[in-house]
């Protein structure tokens, strides 16, 4: 279980050097679907490979050569790896992004996205990941993204439950999966997240819960853990912790163990659909089943002024990432005036400035404030960047 620990080191190494310039600053166009193609694993185009789609570098055309997808959320992979693994990866996003559309459409605009790993490829291969030391060779089967990289891994042996899974009693792709939804997703869309993940990691530590355990560690592996126990797919340990896990494994004993944490989980995926645990399943099944979706009750896409069409921000992702880590606060002199839209330091849009229609935003998107002006203008305000002038 090591590799979590250093896993996150390096993590929050990244989160740590937030002052420094990524590569694309754009957030991704267009919008989640509420579809998906599991099922179909195609190759990779040229079009997807541009950093504005993958950010911060682009794909890499000589390793990625093909991917299925969930929402428009993409699961790449080189040739190596099976279908059969990228369509069960693809299961997993499908899950656990059902339930909250601001989640699902936050991760979509940060340009998320997942990769598997072949069982004869190492995390080295993995272009994102090339640079890190070579020990995560051998240390790790997947890592967890975040806002400067977006990109989660996993390991083709852990999904599909092979003979030669390391780790054959736990769904490692769900608990990296979740860092992704935690540390990319969660804290954008839902502005309570982050407070009411650390006062729950607070509240455990000072009565004692999860002593002993990996979960421990921090609160981004606390909440990776309870995800993976959420949905039962964590591994047993006994009564008092074994220093990796304690007998705490089910949604139901979660519930009454460490209600903070349940409820914290709950409001991301609120619509309580079943998990088809990998070692149990079929791609058939997954494919014939139909997912509850957006049960969220405060229907949230990434917060409003972040979309902002008339007050954007000048470096968009970096501007995010320095507001997560409250530099609106600590430096409001260069914050206020060049990530306006981060910090919420845009002018309020006069009451009478207003999209007429939901449709507003993604029409501006095609373009039909330039192209069809008489209708858009008087109708589509917001959305055409009217409101200020
Ligand atoms: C792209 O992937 C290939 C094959 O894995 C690798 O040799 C090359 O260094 C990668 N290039 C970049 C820019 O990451």
């Amino acid at each position: 279980m090591l590799w979590f620990l250093s896993l996150l080191l390096v993590l929050l190494g990244c989160l740590g050097n937030d002052m420094r310039v990524n590569g694309a600053q754009s957030y991704r166009k267009g919008k989640a679907t509420e579809t998906h193609s599991c099922h179909y694993v195609r190759q990779v185009s040229d079009s997807m490979r541009s950093p504005e789609e993958m950010r911060p570098d682009g794909l890499n055309s000589t390793f990625y050569k093909k991917y299925t997808e969930a929402y428009g959320i993409p699961i790449l992979g080189s040739n190596k790896v099976s279908d059969d693994a990228l369509k069960r990866a693809c299961y997993t996003v499908r899950y656990l992004f059902a339930g909250h559309s601001g989640v699902r459409n936050t991760f979509y605009k940060l340009g998320g996205r997942f990769a598997i790993m072949a069982e004869t490829e190492v995390t080295l291969d993995v272009p994102e990941h090339s640079k890190m030391g070579s020990i995560w060779n051998t240390r790790a089967r997947g890592l967890g993204g975040t806002l400067p990289t977006p990109l989660t891994t996993g390991a083709e042996e852990n999904l599909l439950c092979t003979k030669t899974d390391r780790y054959p009693k736990e769904d490692i792709f769900l608990h990296e999966a979740a860092h992704a939804v935690d540390l990319i997703a969660a804290r954008v869309a839902i502005p309570t997240f982050v407070k009411a993940k650390e006062d729950a990691f607070k509240n455990a530590k000072a009565k004692g819960l999860w002593d002993n355990t990996y979960a421990m560690t921090n609160s981004v592996e606390y909440f990776a853990e309870g995800v993976q126990s959420y949905f039962n797919v964590n591994n047993e340990g006994p009564a008092g912790g074994d220093a990796i896990h304690n007998n705490i494994d089910t949604r139901a004993e979660l519930k009454t163990y460490d209600p903070l944490l349940y409820k914290l989980i709950e409001e991301i995926f609120p619509c309580d659909n079943a998990y088809l645990k990998r070692c149990d399943s079929t791609r058939a099944k997954e494919q014939a089943q139909t997912l509850k979706m957006s049960c969220n009750t405060a229907d949230k896409d990434i917060p409003d002024n972040l979309n902002n069409p008339s007050c954007p921000d000048s470096r968009p992702i970096d501007c995010l990432v320095w507001m997560i880590g409250g530099e609106c606060q600590r430096n409001p002199g260069y914050m206020n005036s060049n990530c306006k839209a981060s910090c919420n330091a845009c002018p309020k849009p006069p009451a009478d400035c207003v999209d007429s229609s939901t449709w507003c935003e993604a029409w501006a998107e095609s373009g039909e404030c330039k192209n069809n002006p008489g209708y858009m203008l008087s109708n589509c305000k917001w959305s055409c960047a009217q409101c200020y002038v």
